[in-house]
Formats: structure tokens, sequence, C-alpha cells
């Protein structure tokens, strides 16, 4: 085949999880991501909820900076989907450091990007697969969230404990609560971090990065079972969630 006549390759997704969190609210224990739901590493869940969707070729796991030797064990020893690749990588200081390494190992040919938090084990497969069709329907930037169910006050943060002043409330049906994965083109994301990050802003999340740049977000919607597993009461209703899957499934 000539160079003319060969097919432009189809567009290639990678999910990049960032597992590096200590866990600090979850409170003392191994690293977050390791620790297990139903007797499987959280992260392998994640891991499973990223590679169950046909589109993701690639996962990236950006480890612990020091456990990247048992992450890559522990994907050897589940089993997980024969089309995925995996990469394992060491994690940095912040969630937004840990990312930019899982950018950084990625190959050439990968045009789009999901990151996905290790701690939200339980996204079901259609949420993934909602992010990467706005991808492909030509979002450079989507966001899974869901509408909130409490009121919502901003603050004048005081002392711990202390009253603290009402500034305003926002108009609830406005607001959304957002969720992993998100999903870019892969080129706006490194953008983001090279310019974002490297002027000493940084975001909570990749998004507000990207919204940073002046690029338009969108979002799609989310699922309940994509929470993030933060602290011990989370623990409780993921295995709750699992629980229920494996009642569902004997059916
Ligand atoms: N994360 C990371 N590298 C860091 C910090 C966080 O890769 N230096 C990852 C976590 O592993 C997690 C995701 O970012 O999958 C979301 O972060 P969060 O829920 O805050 O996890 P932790 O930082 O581990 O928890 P905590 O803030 O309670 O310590
Ligand atoms: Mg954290």
């Amino acid at each position: 085949m000539t160079d003319e006549s060969r097919p432009t390759p189809t567009p290639r997704t990678a999910a990049v999880i960032p597992a590096a969190g200590r866990g600090v609210r979850l409170g003392p224990g191994a690293p977050k991501a390791l620790r297990t739901l139903s007797g499987t590493p959280m992260l392998i869940h994640a891991v499973r909820a990223m590679a169950n969707s046909r589109a993701v070729s690639l996962v990236v796991v950006v480890a612990p900076k020091d456990g990247a030797v048992e992450v890559k064990n522990l994907l050897s020893e589940h089993a997980l989907p024969e089309r995925t690749d995996f990469l394992v990588v060491p994690g940095g200081e912040t969630r937004q450091e840990s990312v930019r390494l899982g950018l950084a190992a990625l190959p050439a040919d990968i045009t789009a990007v999901l990151v996905h938090d290790a701690a939200r084990p339980l996204v079901p497969v259609d949420t993934v697969d909602a992010v990467i069709e706005a991808l492909r329907d030509g979002a450079p930037a989507v966001v899974p969230a869901l509408p909130l169910a409490d009121t919502v006050k901003e603050v004048e943060p005081g002392e711990k404990g202390a009253p603290e002043p009402v500034v305003a409330t926002p108009a609830r049906a406005r607001l959304r609560a957002v969720q992993t994965p998100q999903g870019f083109d892969r080129a706006t994301l490194v953008r983001a971090h090279e310019t974002i990050a490297a002027s000493g802003e940084g975001a909570t999340d990749c998004a507000g990065m990207v919204e940073q740049l002046g690029v338009q977000v969108v979002v799609v919607p989310g699922h309940e079972e994509a929470f993030k597993v933060t602290r011990p009461l989370d623990l409780v209703l993921a295995e709750a969630v699992l629980a229920r899957r494996r009642a569902n499934d004997g059916f």
C-alpha cells in the first residue's frame, strides 16, 4: 500500500488512572488504591472498569511512589481483558503531578485520554462509554456529573468549628457534582498541564485546568455508583454495591 492509500488509523484511547494517593481521609492502613473491596484491590476494580470499555486500548496506572512493582504484580495476578495493554509508572506528590507523569508515559499514537480516579472503583462501563462517545462527537473535554441532592452554601471560612458567615447560595439546579473518568483530546490536556501547572495555578480536577485555557468543557450524565471512596463510610457503600451486583448476577 502507498502512503496515500493507507487509511488513517482509528483514534486510540488510553485511560490514565492516578492511584498514588495515601488515602489520609480513609484512616490508617495501606495506600487507598491497594485496599480491598470484596477481596480485590480497589485499583483492580478501577482498572477493570476502564478495560471493560472496548474503546480503551491502553491503561496507564500511576502507582504509589514505592509501589510500582507491587502494582505490576497485582495486574499480572488478576484476570484482565486480553485486548488491553497495561503500563505502570510511579506517581508524584499531588494528583495533578501524578496525572502529568501518567500522560508522559503515553505512546505517540494515543489521541484521546480518560483520566480516572482509582478511588472510583465502581464506575459502570456505560458511563465510561458515554464520555468516549462525546469525545468522538468532537468535544475536546468531557466530564460525567450528577445533580446535587444538598443545597450548597458559599461561606467565609473561619476557624474550625466556629460559625461561618454565609456569602451566597448558588442556584442548585445549575450545579453538578463532577466524577471521573474525565475525557480529553490528548493535545488539549497536555497543553493544560504545560501551561496551567507551570503557571503555578492548578485546579482540583483536570477539567478545571482545561477550563482555564478557555476550552469548552461539557458535562454528560454521571452515575451514582461512580462515587469516590473517600471516608470509611464509603467503604461500606462500595461493599453494598458489590453485594447487590453479585445478587443480580445470580439471576
Ligand atoms: N492521587 C494520586 N497522586 C497523589 C494524590 C492522589 O495519584 N499524589 C490519586 C488518588 O490515588 C486517587 C485520586 O487521585 O485515586 C483522587 O484523590 P483522593 O480521592 O483525594 O485520594 P487520596 O489523595 O489518596 O486521599 P486523601 O486526600 O484522603 O489522602
Ligand atoms: Mg487527596
